[in-house]
């Protein structure tokens, strides 16, 4: 594959090409479940019944409030998929770019040249690039923004490079720079919502800034590298995709395809199977090897096991030390969904985002106390998976010493395939978990899975259609909603039902259809980013296919809507510009203003959001308010 035909893909289909699943059918197992899903999914829009037990009825009224009667909770006349080059709010609401890949968030800093993508050292001090989660914070009156970089756009980046790819150290100083968290004070002014230069708080942490290891991997031997020989110090965080933040003031920022950057430039080298297991390839994505040994796989065999965790930073402290939690577990980590279960226990539930992997919970060993020291909570406790059943039923399976035959420290850099032990439920890639703050459920964004009832994941493990996730070959998506059995976030057992299928009505009317709360005015495939707002709707994001074509004609760019639990109502919100995804979200403290990422316009080409003309596209946070100035979350 050329290295310009790269750049135009999505870190997802790249990561494919270079690791392509084991090509085993399942036959009969996939012929038996065809046959048996026809019988369970019915015909038309109706998906299992048994899918929505707890919602059924719901779902109806669901359809009917769609339609616009005023109980609706969602305040908002649905805006229309649109291809448009910008953004489209709901009447009534405005939205604005706060921030941008490149802005200098130091006056000593030079503003960004496009012509170049700049350099390291201008990189070091400016907003990272590929903005996604976030959280906001608040001290003495100010407003603090932690914020994910999660990778790169060669073709801006490194505008003055033929293929888009680093060619020199300084070139990968700032492709390194351009990933990690950017830390941004950001206020109001003159109505105007912008960053607040040399800030106090002002801070890039990337892939070259150190971090302490804690937990059950800290020390292994699997852990050590000759710059790092006693396995207690990470340098850098890098693919940093969704968030989470802890009630004791501190953000979660979540590795996730960390794979991608390490090579091995040697036909020879053999890969070790558990580095298959996540997806290691001899051909990285951004040359980072070119001028850091730490990326050669040959040179630094251990350095890929110190990555792929959950990192706590404390954005209101700018000389603390990120920790790496590895009790939280390695795998491609979306986000961190903490909530603090009714016996006090910290619960942090966690998506691995790839094909047919799993969904975790993390339980801390000890409690939660208001107003008390928990600012190592993340540091000790015990990991679950979750194992769904056809019946609507589903339970955490815990991975122990004594459940996997592993170590605390294998189960914690070995995660994925200690779940496969335990014989976890393969997932159509688990993205955002969210929790709703007013009851207990929690729901999870399962984006897609093309290989859902083709092929097994990249462990061996079957992926019949079930449970769920029911359709083969998945193009559009679902949210999984659980519901923990006596409302204790720590039980072993858990209901769960789909709270939507998406799909297209307007092309099909077999299961790709949808769910009945999916019409042809509110459809959109690819749910991936999820948030609860304070009223306890679900603010959902897409990245997905934006063509127009086939089974998406009719869904335009990628999209935010909004969900009603209580209803199944779902109305889009927003429209993103072309070729971006709508991901992370965060409100002020006033909840006047949500804060969205708008990340990777014109991926393929053909955007010039936020700055128009012939201009680079970058990718931008955005503000969005109600003109009237009311509260909107
Ligand atoms: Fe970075 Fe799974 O999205
Ligand atoms: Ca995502
Ligand atoms: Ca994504």
């Amino acid at each position: 594959m050329k290295i310009k035909q790269m750049n135009h893909m999505s870190f997802d289909e790249l990561d494919e090409i270079s690791r392509p699943a084991p090509r085993v059918v399942e036959f009969e197992e996939v012929a038996n479940k065809m046959v048996s899903r026809r019988g369970f999914l019915g015909s038309g829009v109706a998906v299992g019944a048994g899918a929505f037990v707890m919602g059924s009825t719901a779902l109806s009224a669901g359809k009917a409030l769609a339609a616009g009667t005023d109980e609706s909770r969602l305040a908002f006349k649905m805006v229309k998929a649109n291809g448009l080059d910008t953004i489209t709010v709901p009447e009534g609401y405005k939205w604005e770019v706060v921030v941008s890949w490149g802005d200098p968030l130091f006056s000593n800093a030079p503003a960004l040249d496009t012509t170049t993508g700049g350099t390291g050292a201008s990189q070091e001090l400016a907003f990272g690039d590929h903005n996604d989660g976030m959280a906001f914070f608040s001290k003495d009156g100010k407003q603090i923004m932690a914020i994910n970089n999660e990778y790169t756009d060669g073709k801006t980046l490194h505008a003055n490079r033929a293929n888009g790819m680093p060619e020199t150290a300084d070139d990968v100083r700032k492709n390194k720079a351009a990933h990690g968290v950017s830390i941004v004070e950001v206020a109001q002014r003159g109505g105007n919502w912008g960053i607040v230069q040399d800030s106090l708080y002002n801070r890039r942490i990337t892939a070259d800034t150190e971090m302490d290891i804690t937990g059950p991997a800290r020390g292994h031997k699997w852990m050590q590298t000759s710059e790092d020989p006693k396995g207690l110090v990470a340098k850098g965080t890098w693919n940093n995709c969704g968030n989470g933040q802890t009630p004791w003031g501190t953000y979660l920022t979540c590795e996730e395809n960390f794979n991608g950057y390490f090579t091995a430039n040697d036909k020879n080298y053999k890969m070790p199977e558990a580095f298959k297991r996540y997806g290691l390839s001899t051909e990285g994505r951004y040359n980072w090897a070119m001028s850091d040994a730490r990326f050669d796989l040959i040179k630094e065999p251990n350095e890929p096991n110190r990555f792929g965790y959950v990192v706590e930073i404390d954005p209101l402290d700018p000389t603390s030390r990120p920790k790496k939690r590895t009790a939280l577990g390695r795998f491609k980590h979306e986000n961190a969904e903490l909530t603090i279960a009714s016996n006090g226990h910290v619960v942090v539930y966690l998506g691995d985002d790839e094909r047919g992997e799993f969904l975790y919970r993390f339980v801390s060993k000890h409690k939660y106390l208001a107003g008390g020291n928990n600012r190592d909570l993340l540091e000790e406790g015990t990991l679950f998976v979750a194992k769904f059943h056809d019946n609507n039923r589903g339970e955490w399976l815990a991975l122990t010493p004594k459940t996997t035959g592993m170590t605390d420290a294998e189960i914690s850099i070995h995660t994925r395939m200690a779940a496969s032990k335990v014989g976890a439920t393969t997932m159509d890639r688990p993205e955002w978990v969210a929790a709703n703050p007013n009851k207990a459920e929690v729901f999870c964004a399962l984006t897609n899975n093309k290989n859902r009832g083709v092929k097994p994941n990249a462990g061996g493990d079957a992926t019949p259609p079930s449970g769920p996730n029911p359709r083969v070959e998945n193009n559009f998506g679902q949210i999984v909603r659980w519901i923990p059995m006596n409302e204790d976030h720590t039980s072993s057992e858990f209901k769960w039902n789909l709270f939507v299928l998406a799909g297209n009505p307007a092309v099909y009317d077999d299961a790709n259809a949808g769910s009945q709360n999916i019409n042809q005015d509110n459809m959109f495939n690819s749910p991936d980013g999820l948030k609860f707002d304070s009223k306890g709707l679900l603010w959902i994001q897409t990245d997905g296919n934006y063509s127009n074509v086939k089974g998406f004609q009719g869904q335009g760019n990628n999209q935010m809507l909004v969900g009603d639990p209580e209803t199944g109502e779902i109305r889009r919100f927003l429209v993103g510009p072309k070729e971006c995804e709508i991901t992370g979200s965060a409100w002020n403290a006033e909840r006047t203003t949500m804060f969205i990422s708008v990340q990777h316009p014109g991926e393929k080409g053909n955007s010039h959001w936020p700055d128009g003309g012939q201009s680079v596209p970058r990718s931008s946070v955005v503000a969005i308010s109600r003109k009237d100035g009311a509260v909107i979350g």
